[in-house]
Formats: C-alpha cells, structure tokens, sequence
C-alpha cells in the first residue's frame, strides 16, 4: 500500500519534471542560431584569449597590461545587437569573464574590470540591453576558473598556488569571490542562459555545481546551463568538431569558430567561407542541434569586417529559409535522400536541403510511404513537379520519387525544398522482396 502510494504521488512528479525541462528548453531547441562573442583583454594585443600568458607564452604582467588598451571607443552594442539580429541568430552568448578573469561589468568583487581599464565603463549591461530591446535572448559566459584571482588555485601551467585539500579556507574564500560575481550577473542582467567553461579544472563537490544550479535559479526556474558545469547542465556542448553521427544528447549546441581563433587576432585570416559556415549551420539544423557561431570584436569595440560579412550573409541565407529552420526538428536517415534534412515540429514537413545540384536537376527521395501533396521552393516558392518510379499500386513499397529542381530556383548556397506531406512523416523501413509487377 504504502508504496503503490509514494508510486502514485512520484508518477506525476516525474511526468511534470520532464514536461518542465521540456518546456524550459522550448525556445532553445527552436532557435538553431546563437552568437558566441568573446570580447575581453586578449581583444587588445590580438592574442589567444588567456591561455596565452596561461600556457607561458607572454608574462602575466605583460598580458594584463593589454588592460591599458582596451578602450571600447568605437564599441556599438546597438550595432552588435542589429548585427546578430540580422544574422537569424535567436541568442547571444558573451564572455562576461574568461579565465584570466577580466569581467565587463561593474564587479564589486575586486576591481579588475573594464571599469578600470582604458574603457572606464561596464561594457556588458548597453549590450544586455540592446539584445533584449532586439528581443534576443542573452547568454552569459563565464569563466569557473580565474588564473588572475589571487585566492585561486591555478595561476599557470606550470604553477599551481595551492590544493584545496592543503587549504580549504582560501578555496572558500574564493568560493565567496565567485558566488558574489555570479549573483551581481543574475540580479543585474537576469540572463536566458548560463555558458560555464573551464569545468576540468575541478570537480563537481569543489565548485559547488548543485549549489550553482539553485543559486541562479532562484529568481529564473527556466534558466538554461551549457553542460560544461562537469556534465550536469541542460544541453551538449561540442566544440569545433562537427558532429558526424548525429549527437545522443536530446538538447545540443556546437559552438563555433569564423576563423580558428576565439578572440580576435590579426594574423588569422583562416577564416571559413560562407558556403562552410552555411554547411556546418545546416548539418546542426538537420542533426537536431544548435549552432553557436563567434565573433571576436577587438579591444575598441568594432567588429572586423570579414566577420561582419559572414554574420549578414548568413543572414541572407536564414531570412530566406526560416520556415526550414526555426522550430524545426532533425530530419530522416540519409536512406531516404542523400544529404540533411529536417522536420516541422509536427513532422508534416520535411525540408530537403540541396547543396550540390545532379546533373538531370532532379532530386531523390526514396521509401516515403506519405502522399506527397507538394514541392516547393522555400523562399522562392516554385512548385516543384514530380515522379514517382518502381512503385506499385498493390504494394507499400513506396518506389522512389523525382522532383525536379528548375535552374533558375537555386539558391547560391542551399536551395531547401519543403515537401508537404499528407500527414506526419511515414517511413519505409523494411527490405524490400521481390516486388512484382506483373
Ligand atoms: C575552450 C577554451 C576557451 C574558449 C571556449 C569556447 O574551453 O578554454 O578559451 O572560450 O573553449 O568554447
């Protein structure tokens, strides 16, 4: 009795828990678009953001001097925010603090800010602002560890200021330190999402991953966590490598870079072209994930120019393609076409993503048992014409099915058909037999 009763009242505990992180997670996993900014001291020199006085290859003392030049004189986060809005981008993730441990606000804890670099103001709160006037939704980056932090245990590669297990005091001093910086961002920007890094460098208990969770959550039950708090936030966060298979995790974002760096710095002109970012931002689409692409301002606040090129030109791409992105879901194994795809929410719509065009013109789709009412061109809105070979009346195999791709309907970098189906998506998955047609 006693425990048919705690089964009933855990049942619908665990129904509404679900339903809650579902919810929660509703305009994320729609939103397929983030802007990844890191803006911070290394912006100055142009160099790779902390880790370079971290890994030995400039002094501290030198790295932090780069606090003289970061001025922000031609920073317009009016402009940034107009800039991501235009990209299609849904969220914006900015370092508020990277490890070296420089924060853009006004921090009360301690005073190593861009209020006491050349800037003399808190860089964060105009651009909060702005991407919240945008209606944007705003991540926060920051850094779990601080090398700058005299109370913290990692300075450098090779020098290590303390264990905690040597001195737990000094480590809860530095537990006090972040908590304080955490709570001035949760009170002062109320953010959408928590972007945490740096995790490995201790374990779940040491940084107080539970209490973190409820701390920032304490005003915002729906606040989102990147997974980097030693795996226990909401969502996976692959970095640069574009996952191949699709990812297991239900809710992910593959975080991104323009070029080869985080940070701005003048020597890396690798930057990928339009087509390749377009590639990796629709093999997330079709995988089911988001993509969160970087920018790297530099230490005066403007953008470069190569960066403020690919934001509006993938911006061209996702105005035109919205309804095959937004709120959209992974697509259909690669038996049934060739390349991505992906699904309406209700999976009525599959969206076929055309990169490379066949030599006839015509696209293949195999072993969909639905009717399809139409074809059309996504932001063009050609009506596509369309065959049907090997199908027979009397079986349920569904034979394989030609539409037929007008020249003058292609997109410079995917061209996306929308296939109306007559219901939610109806796969062939069986081996086919002998299927005669006599
Ligand atoms: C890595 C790096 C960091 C960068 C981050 C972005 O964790 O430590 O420099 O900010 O990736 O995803």
């Amino acid at each position: 009795m006693k425990n048919w009763l705690t089964l009933c009242l855990f049942i619908p505990y665990l129904a509404f828990g679900q339903m809650d992180q579902g919810s929660k997670m509703q305009w994320f996993q729609d939103a397929k678009l983030g802007i990844f900014i890191h803006w911070g001291l290394y912006s100055v020199n142009g160099i790779s953001e902390s880790w370079a006085f971290y890994n030995g290859y400039i002094s501290h003392e030198d790295y932090l001097k780069q606090i003289e030049g970061f001025s922000a004189e031609n920073y317009d986060p009016e402009y940034w925010a107009e800039l991501i809005k235009k990209s299609g981008a849904q969220y914006s993730v900015i370092t508020s603090k990277h490890h070296e441990g420089f924060a853009l606000w006004d921090t009360q804890f301690g005073n190593f800010d861009a209020v006491n670099a050349a800037a003399g103001k808190d860089v964060l709160s105009p651009f909060v602002k702005a991407l919240q006037e945008q209606n944007i939704k705003v991540g926060l980056y920051y850094s779990l560890p601080d090398w700058s932090y005299s109370d913290y245990t990692h300075h450098t590669k090779t020098k290590q200021r303390y264990k905690i297990s040597e001195d737990p005091a000094r480590w809860k001093k530095f537990q006090t330190y972040m908590f304080g910086q955490m709570g001035e961002l949760r009170d002062q920007f109320q953010p959408d999402l928590w972007w945490f890094d740096g995790d490995w460098e201790h374990k779940a208990e040491e940084w107080r991953v539970d209490h973190i969770k409820s701390f920032l959550s304490e005003k915002n039950p729906n606040v989102i966590f990147n997974s980097r708090l030693n795996g226990q936030g909401d969502y996976a966060t692959p970095e640069i490598g574009v996952p191949v298979l699709r990812p297991a995790a239900k809710y992910w974002e593959l975080c991104m870079t323009m070029n080869d760096s985080w940070g701005f710095q003048y020597n890396d002109r690798n930057y990928k072209s339009p087509q390749q970012i377009i590639d990796i931002f629709v093999d997330c689409i079709s995988k089911g994930g988001n993509l969160l692409l970087d920018i790297g301002p530099k230490g005066d606040g403007s953008i470069p120019e190569e960066q403020v090129q690919l934001l509006q030109e993938l911006g061209n791409w996702t105005r035109k393609h919205q309804e095959a992105v937004y709120g959209t879901r992974a697509g259909i194994p690669y038996d049934h076409y060739y390349g991505p795809t992906a699904l309406s929410a209700d999976s009525t719509m599959l969206y076929v993503y055309v990169r490379d065009i066949p030599k006839d013109g015509k696209v293949l789709l195999k072993g969909i048992k639905n009717r399809i009412n139409r074809a059309y061109v996504v932001g063009d809105a050609t009506i596509l014409d369309q065959k049907t070979y090997c199908k027979v009346y009397w079986n349920a195999y569904p034979g394989l099915t030609y539409l037929e791709l007008p020249e003058q309907a292609l997109d410079p970098y995917y061209t996306v058909i929308a296939v109306v189906l007559d219901g939610p998506i109806n796969l062939y998955r069986e081996q086919t037999g002998a299927i005669e047609s006599n």
